[in-house]
């Protein structure tokens, strides 16, 4: 049992399962390349060298990192987080992300350019003839979603707000160079938040039932369990019948999970990073629970517009289809210094009931993110070298 093995000798030693060859190796084909090119198509084969490339898709993790990612959960929750600073962290959110965009401005985060082929409504919305588009993204950060959006827009009636609760955030896009006010704008906003004496719960300039798509990209797994229902209940209500909600986040079992040391635990799944930042990493059947299944018994409670009728289905009565929902697994291999990291994502798209439009395409598969990805586990392995 690798209980006492160190991450980083750890991950050093996997050796990830290889799927038996399907393809000759001949020169013409040494890319691993379907013809056409076909993303998330890179498989790990018999007979591959593994460092030949810097990530693998479709990797399922061996039975030695799982059983090893066991043992560390058991270590993680032995050792969870004091109370003090469980406390301290879930009180004041913002307080934490503020100093993170203060000591990273712009540059943690790389443009998230592959989201048009992810998500391909992303395209169609940008189109020159799309017509009046409103587009919000929930937890914006520094714009790497947003910026490349409206960089690739063609159409005169498209309208991006990025919202971030980090003043510090919204800060960084307003003072980008990218910043284009005719097509996006930046504000504060808690996602969620609760209506008030000051004013209602939704973000400053924005209607209930008037935005098309909502982009949720890493923002979810930064949220606290017990705010979930808040949150999808108030982008329910600013999606219009039909409207779309783009999902990504962590998932289950993804190294960045598996590599938390003690006091670093707040409950199952939910970890507080170095930098004061919580994580949240979910499972599919979860999360088909949540935006799926949002019954009185086995989900969230929601004011529905229309209240579901007797003749309605279980399935028809939820509030949300989701019309797709997958893990994106990978094999990420840092060829310098041999390591072979196990990452999971998972990937949604959702739809509120309503609307007569049809359902927008799902994108065949997840496109290879490794420019980010990479980055982002080096960056994460850095943030976490305090533990
Ligand atoms: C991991 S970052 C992702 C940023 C961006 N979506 C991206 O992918 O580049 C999470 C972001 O969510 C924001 N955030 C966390 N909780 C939030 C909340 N309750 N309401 C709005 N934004 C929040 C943080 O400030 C941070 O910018």
């Amino acid at each position: 049992m690798p209980s006492g093995k160190d991450i980083h000798d750890f991950i050093e030693k996997v050796v990830p399962p290889q799927i038996p060859a399907s393809r000759t190796h001949d020169p013409a084909n040494n890319l691993k390349r379907t013809d056409p090119f076909q993303f998330g198509s890179r498989f790990l084969e018999e007979g591959d060298n593994v460092y030949e490339f810097n990530a693998w898709d479709h990797v399922e993790p061996d039975d030695e990192f799982k059983a090893f990612a066991e043992v560390q959960y058991e270590k993680q929750r032995a050792a969870p987080v004091s109370d003090f600073d469980r406390n301290r962290f879930n009180t004041d959110p913002v307080k934490w992300w503020n100093l993170f965009y203060k000591n990273n401005t712009d540059n943690f985060f790389k443009d998230r350019k592959w989201l048009r082929q992810e998500f391909p409504i992303l395209a169609e919305v940008t189109q020159k003839d799309a017509g009046p588009k409103l587009v919000l993204e929930v937890g914006a950060g520094a714009g790497n979603t947003a910026f490349p959006l409206i960089r690739n827009n063609e159409n005169e009636g498209l309208k991006v707000h990025a919202c971030d609760f980090s003043k510090y955030a919204v800060k960084v896009m307003r003072e980008s160079e990218q910043y284009d006010e005719k097509y996006m704008v930046a504000d504060v906003w808690d996602a969620a938040a609760e209506p008030s004496e000051e004013g209602d719960s939704l973000p400053p300039g924005l209607q209930e039932g008037t935005v098309d798509v909502v982009i949720l990209i890493f923002i979810f797994s930064a949220l606290n369990p017990n705010q979930w229902e808040k949150a999808l209940s108030n982008i329910y209500r600013l999606l219009k019948p039909g409207g779309v909600v783009l999902f990504r986040d962590y998932g289950r079992g993804d190294l960045a999970q598996v590599r938390f040391k003690k006091g670093r635990y707040m409950e199952e799944n939910f970890y507080v990073r170095g930098d004061g930042t919580r994580v949240y990493f979910f499972d599919h059947e979860q999360l088909v629970q949540l935006w799926g299944r949002w019954t009185p018994e086995n989900g969230l409670k929601i004011d529905l517009e229309n209240p579901p009728t007797a003749e309605q289905t279980a399935e028809e009565q939820n509030p949300f289809e989701v019309l797709n929902l997958e893990a994106d697994r990978r094999l990420i291999v840092n060829r310098s210094s041999k390591l072979k990291m196990y990452r999971c994502w998972m990937q949604g798209l959702f739809r509120k009931r309503g609307g007569s439009d049809p359902a927008p395409a799902p994108a065949a598969a997840p496109a290879p993110k490794v420019d980010v990805e990479v980055v982002e586990v080096e960056a994460a392995a850095d943030a976490e070298n305090d533990q």
